[in-house]
């Protein structure tokens, strides 16, 4: 009979006493910052609507606590967050600690505001900068016992940094309390990735080298870097989302089937693939930067950060020996989409002699801002001649994507559960894989805002490869 356990990825109703204790306060630091505007009040909401009942506290350095309900309130209509009793709920669960994080004057007045609490999770949505005061000053106040912490992306600046980081936080909370939040783990179509892969038996005998030519990642946006010119440009595409959202994106599409039940054995597998990523180098890569880019407030006028790149990736392992891996993004590009597309080789021979080359079969993933799964294919077209033309079987497709990834990490994050959140040997090892590509002090090519950015981004292929336009 086959063995059935719940997957990691799955969300538990029934409490047991082998499970980790829930949390029984929220905290976030940066409670007046734009993260918590856009992503975690919507997300609170949705928990409380769904049954969560447990006291929440902003610290931040300005207002008090009726400009945080008004902000909270501001933050769910902008979401569209429609239900009235979970919006005032949140707004009388809310209190407020008023304090700079750099004062241990701010955490003394947290514990108290706490109150009961034994297992607080305080959530830093702050600058990194910010991260090491506010780690030793939870360990100091007290309010680091029996707690856990969430920490925002990018996890450090770069190998050695995280590494740092690592050690800093690991001298107050134990790696089973350490959430690394990634918000792409939290999507609906990027979990759907690894079902898709793991519950079907057709795929896995052609999910390797000898049936697969290519896999190529997409991820453009049709946006500038608007008011986070600061971070942006401190930051830079590779830092900004490939080094996290799409390195998690490769390690689903690339690992090997988990061994085992535990969060750990998805974990293991996802480790292995940014493990097995050959470092890039900088002709791995072309960087472009958006026209307009050095005047957005915060930039630097000879700023020589990406605002686009595309890159080629070797992951050496056995199943993905000679498979490139690729993957674009940019800002102010003429779409704002996620997609992923698995391109299938070549049949041996050409039994159709058609004046264009058909292009292969491949599998299309959209991750954003829908989720769907094709097969595109070929198929006759009606007629006397042996001629086809390039059909798309559509298996799934949704609008939107659930639930707001927030509210699912969160909620995860709460209770304990560390399966769809960054371990520390996966952040290491994907900073590990883009050292060579981080900095580089080349200006990159200029490119129009609303075009597909830099047409030297065809460098990186291999010949006979092309890059595929997604459409909005
Ligand atoms: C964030 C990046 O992590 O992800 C942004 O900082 C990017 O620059 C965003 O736009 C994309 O996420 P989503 O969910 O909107 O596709």
């Amino acid at each position: 009979m086959r063995a059935v356990a719940r997957h990691p990825y799955s969300r538990s109703t029934v409490s047991t006493s082998s499970q980790p204790p829930r949390s029984d306060a929220f905290v976030f630091f940066g409670a007046t910052g734009d993260l918590a505007f856009k992503e975690i009040f919507p997300a609170l909401a949705g928990l409380i609507r769904d049954g969560l009942e447990i006291p929440i506290v902003g610290v931040a350095r300005s207002g008090d606590l009726d400009s945080l309900r008004e902000r909270a309130r501001a933050s769910l209509a902008a979401a569209g967050f429609k239900d009235a009793s979970a919006t005032s709920a949140l707004a009388d669960r809310l209190r407020y600690v008023k304090g700079s994080d750099e004062d241990v004057e701010t955490f003394h007045a947290l514990r108290r505001e706490i109150g009961q609490a034994a297992h607080p999770l305080h959530y830093l949505a702050i600058p990194p900068a910010l991260f090491g005061p506010v780690v030793t000053n939870l360990q100091v106040s007290g309010c680091a016992d029996g707690a856990r912490i969430v920490v925002e992306k990018p996890f450090g600046h770069d190998l050695d940094s995280a590494r740092a980081l690592n050690r800093l936080i690991h001298g107050v909370f134990a790696e089973q309390d350490v959430f690394r939040i990634d918000h792409y783990l939290g999507k609906e179509p990027v979990q759907n990735l690894l079902y898709f892969r793991f519950a079907n038996s057709f795929l896995e005998p052609i999910w390797d080298r000898n049936h697969i030519s290519s896999v190529q990642i997409n991820m453009p946006e049709a946006f500038g870097v608007a008011d986070r010119g600061a971070f942006y440009d401190s930051a830079g595409a590779v830092r900004d989302v490939i080094q996290n959202h799409l390195l998690q994106v490769v390690s689903l599409l690339a690992m090997e089937p988990p061994s085992g039940h535990t969060a750990d054995a998805v974990r293991n597998e996802q480790f292995k693939v940014v493990d097995s990523i050959r470092p890039l180098k900088p002709e791995d890569i072309v960087r472009g930067q958006y026209r307009g880019y050095r005047q957005v407030k915060g930039v630097a006028p000879d700023s020589t950060v990406e605002t686009y790149a595309a890159l080629r990736l070797a992951v050496d392992t056995w199943r993905w020996d000679g498979v490139p891996f690729y993957i674009r993004t940019g800002k102010s590009l003429p779409v704002t989409v996620t997609e992923v597309l698995v391109e299938m080789k070549q049949p041996p021979q050409a039994v159709f002699a058609e004046n264009e080359p058909p292009d292969a079969n491949y599998f299309r993933f959209r991750l954003t801002p829908d989720c769907s799964l094709s097969l595109v294919a070929r198929a006759k077209k009606a007629g006397e001649e042996m001629i086809g033309e390039t059909v798309e079987l559509m298996a799934l497709h949704r609008d939107g994507t659930g639930d707001p990834p927030y509210q699912r990490l969160l909620g995860d994050a709460l209770r304990g559960d560390q399966a769809l959140f960054a371990r520390e040997d996966w952040v290491e090892a994907a900073w590990r894989a883009m050292a060579g590509v981080l900095d580089l002090p080349d200006q990159p090519f200029v490119y129009e805002p609303g075009t597909w950015g830099p047409a030297e981004a065809a460098k990186v292929l291999r010949p006979g490869d092309h890059w595929h336009q997604p459409s909005g």
